[in-house]
């Protein structure tokens, strides 16, 4: 089911009715698939989140009981485009962001906002080896424009209780699509080798749903537990899925010459998130464990 037909009549529907902004972006795909293989009503829309006009006429049009907001300034080839575009880049992720979120607000529907966990860095007293950061920390990345704007308007829209915000983080998917992490650093000359929180789309976006259906709102760091680097994916992937992978590293210092914004390496706190999860029955499978299913996923469809 699409937002090319239009919606009759003028009650609430008596059951969720699902949004998705972004319509054609890759995150945004995965939820409308989800969502009707779950047999839900789903509805997609690529209205510019900054046109108030537009975005309440849409909401008017489609009545959802949830917006799920897959929509935002990502920039290609990467996120080094928004460093030359910082008008775009606001455009889309702080003022089209927070005018849905509020939006929403004004017709009472729950708003989820696909946000982003890379606002992090590793410091003193958050080491890769150390306490992971928890929502309530404030952003210590400014290295990129991109994750600048996605803080900011964080910052204010956490104070929307319409409002569920789920700060993902190199998110990987069970194949080989472009925009999975795993194949942007299997495609890339050299890599770093560096733990992270990574977001394993197949265990987390069904906890995105159970959220948004439970009216959950505030922040949630939204990956899986623990933390995994580089060559740790990298050596999985080669072990379960491409036997004749070989890789290269170079250091921090030796990346930074070849990308233009900087790029955010954290570890995100998970307890507040797998606790809530354990009230509805859903576990979150640890990062190591969830990328050997993963990769398993993977070549079982046949990718290599
Ligand atoms: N993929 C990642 O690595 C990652 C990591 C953490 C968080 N996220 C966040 O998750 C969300 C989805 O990411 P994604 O990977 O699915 O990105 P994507 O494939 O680039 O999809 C984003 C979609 O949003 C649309 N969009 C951009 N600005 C918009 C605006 N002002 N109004 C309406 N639509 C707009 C884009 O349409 P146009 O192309 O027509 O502009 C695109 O279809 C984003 O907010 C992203 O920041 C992504």
């Amino acid at each position: 089911m699409t937002a090319t037909t239009s919606t009759n009549g003028a009650q609430a529907p008596a059951s969720n009715r699902f949004l998705i902004w972004g319509g054609e972006g890759w995150v945004a795909g995965h939820l409308k698939a989800l969502l009707e293989g779950q047999g839900k009503e789903v509805y997609t829309t690529t209205i510019r989140m900054e046109n108030r006009e537009a975005v309440l006429a849409e909401l008017e049009r489609v009545k959802p009981t949830h917006v799920l907001n897959a929509a935002g300034c990502t920039g290609r080839p990467n996120v080094d485009w928004c460093e030359d575009n910082r008008e775009a880049t606001m455009r889309s992720n702080v003022v089209g962001t927070l005018n849905l979120t509020d939006c929403c607000l004004v017709k009472g529907v729950h708003c989820t906002v696909f946000a982003t966990g890379c606002i992090y860095q590793y410091d003193e007293t958050h080491p890769w080896d150390g306490p992971g950061y928890l929502e309530t920390d404030a952003a210590n990345f400014a290295g990129s424009f991109y994750s600048m704007t996605k803080a900011h308007v964080e910052e204010v829209m956490k104070h929307y209780n319409n409002c569920l915000i789920l700060r993902l983080r190199m998110p990987v998917s069970d194949d080989l699509h472009p925009r999975n992490f795993v194949t942007k650093i299997a495609k890339y000359e050299r890599v770093v080798d560096i733990p992270n929180s990574n977001t394993i789309l197949t265990d987390l976006l069904p906890a995105s749903i159970l959220l948004a259906e439970h009216g959950e709102v505030g922040i949630y760091n939204f990956t899986n537990p623990g933390a995994i680097s580089h060559n740790e994916v990298l050596t999985l992937f080669r072990d379960i899925v491409r036997p004749s992978f070989t890789w290269k590293n170079f250091t921090l210092d030796e990346q930074a010459k070849v990308i233009k914004a900087g790029r955010s390496n954290c570890k995100l706190d998970t307890t507040k998130l797998t606790t809530k999860l354990k009230e509805y029955g859903y576990e979150v499978p640890e990062i190591h464990e969830a990328y050997q299913k993963c990769f398993e996923r993977m070549k079982a469809a046949g990718v290599q």
